[in-house]
């Protein structure tokens, strides 16, 4: 399988199923802006047929669909660059996904440690839907070609199987059609943790909203959050080694580093030996600027659900155009008569 006959294309998605965090931002968002500003051709997703994998209400269903795409657009995709649409206005993804499905084995998708994690014990109760996911975010990435997708390192073995239905497709079809797609990882320092326990991860759902930082938050909600996040009594130590272990601090400084476009070397060497009463109100302040202004035009946004789905629908005629033609290339392959 070649990888250099296929011109560069990225992919992504988020589910709209609950909230989006600082997590969403810096470990996704903000990198996929990087990636649309460096000119490569990019494809973002707002994956509401992921979503319903589990029960979602409908109208919580919408809204957070409206709101994963405000997050998108207030965080600089911009809909003149980037190809941003919601799933399941582009058929293409339900129809490769069902050929997909003929592809995948049983037993790759038994290996899907994701979905051992999400079924737990209960794996006669959940909905087919989840055991098949993997074979629905192939079919989103192979739909467009697309060759770099930039995920969280929980999303590898997925994008691993993506590769795998496309080597077997083209292996027993006989072509040359599916690229190869590579994960773009995210480094493990933009892996945003609890701000009450720094060895959990920062999620949407956790109990106290205290914990995290959503991207709905205003300026005095953030502010607040920063100030009062668990620390340890230490000041600041001159070089990384001096945060192994304190997973609280270590995180702050990440999410400095994050949000000012720095390394954690950088942050540690300007705030070496300072106390939390220095470097918090720094932070606190940092996020402030560049956070309320995106929390500020989602609201804006969400006030605005016409304009969100004018840029959605919109998006989804782009993102067609480049489907059907692969969908059609499929077919033929396949052998369908159309
Ligand atoms: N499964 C991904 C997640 O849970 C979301 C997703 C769906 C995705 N389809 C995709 C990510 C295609 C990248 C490419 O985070």
């Amino acid at each position: 399988m070649s990888q250099t006959a296929f011109t560069p294309r990225v992919f992504s998605g988020i589910k709209p199923s609950g909230g989006l965090t600082l997590g969403n931002y810096l470990g996704a968002i903000k990198r996929w802006v990087a990636m649309q500003d460096e000119g490569m051709e990019t494809v973002y997703c707002v994956v509401d047929m992921h979503a319903i994998t589990v029960w979602q209400d409908p109208a919580a269903l919408t809204r957070a669909t409206r709101e994963v795409a405000a997050a998108f657009i207030a965080s600089g995709i911009d809909p003149a660059k980037s190809i941003l649409f919601n799933q399941s206005q582009v058929s293409g993804h339900a129809e490769l996904a069902w050929i997909f499905n003929c592809v995948a084995r049983v037993g790759w998708m038994n290996r899907m440690t994701q979905f051992k994690d999400k079924a737990g014990s209960n794996t006669e109760k959940v909905s087919l839907g989840l055991y098949a996911y993997p074979s629905l975010m192939a079919a989103d990435i192979l739909l467009y070609h697309a060759t770099h997708v930039p995920v969280g390192e929980d999303q590898k073995q997925h994008v691993e199987l993506t590769r795998d239905i496309a080597n077997k497709f083209n292996h027993d079809f006989k072509v040359d059609f599916f690229p190869e797609t590579i994960p773009v990882i995210e480094g493990p320092a933009m892996r945003v943790m609890n701000l009450r326990d720094g060895t959990k991860k920062m999620s949407k759902s956790g109990e106290s909203d205290m914990e995290r930082i959503n991207m709905t938050d205003d300026a005095d909600a953030i502010a607040k959050k920063f100030k009062k996040a668990r620390t340890d009594p230490e000041p600041l130590p001159s070089d990384l080694e001096g945060l192994k272990d304190r997973p609280e601090a270590r995180n702050l400084v990440d999410i400095y580093a994050g949000l000012s476009d720095q390394t954690p070397q950088q942050v540690i060497a300007e705030y070496a030996g300072a106390g939390w009463g220095r470097f918090k109100p720094a932070l606190a302040e940092l996020a402030v600027e560049k956070l309320a202004p995106i929390s500020g035009e989602m609201a804006r946004l969400m006030d605005q659900p016409g304009e969100i789905d004018a840029v959605l629908r919109r998006g989804a005629e782009q993102a067609r155009n480049i489907a059907e033609p692969v969908l059609k290339k499929t077919y033929d392959i396949v052998g369908f008569v159309r």
